[in-house]
C-alpha cells in the first residue's frame, strides 16, 4: 500500500530501504522525500520505519 502518495511510496520501499539500513523517519525524509509535501503520511510512515526496525 502507499504510505506517501505524494512521492509513491510505499510500504514496501520502507521495509526495503529499513532492510538497507535506514533507520529513522528523518532518514526516510532525506532519502525518499516522505512527509515533505502534504505532511499527511508523517505519522503513518513513522510507525512503518518503527515496526519495519523492530522486525529487523
Ligand atoms: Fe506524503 Fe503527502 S502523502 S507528503
Amino acid at each position: 500500500m502507499y504510505v506517501c502518495l505524494c512521492k509513491g511510496v510505499t510500504d514496501k520501499t520502507i521495509r526495503r530501504a529499513v532492510d538497507d539500513g535506514l533507520n529513522s523517519m528523518r532518514e526516510l525524509r532525506q532519502q525518499y522525500g516522505v512527509g515533505t509535501q502534504c505532511g499527511c503520511c508523517t505519522q503513518c510512515a513513522k510507525e512503518v520505519v518503527k515496526d519495519a526496525v523492530a522486525d529487523r
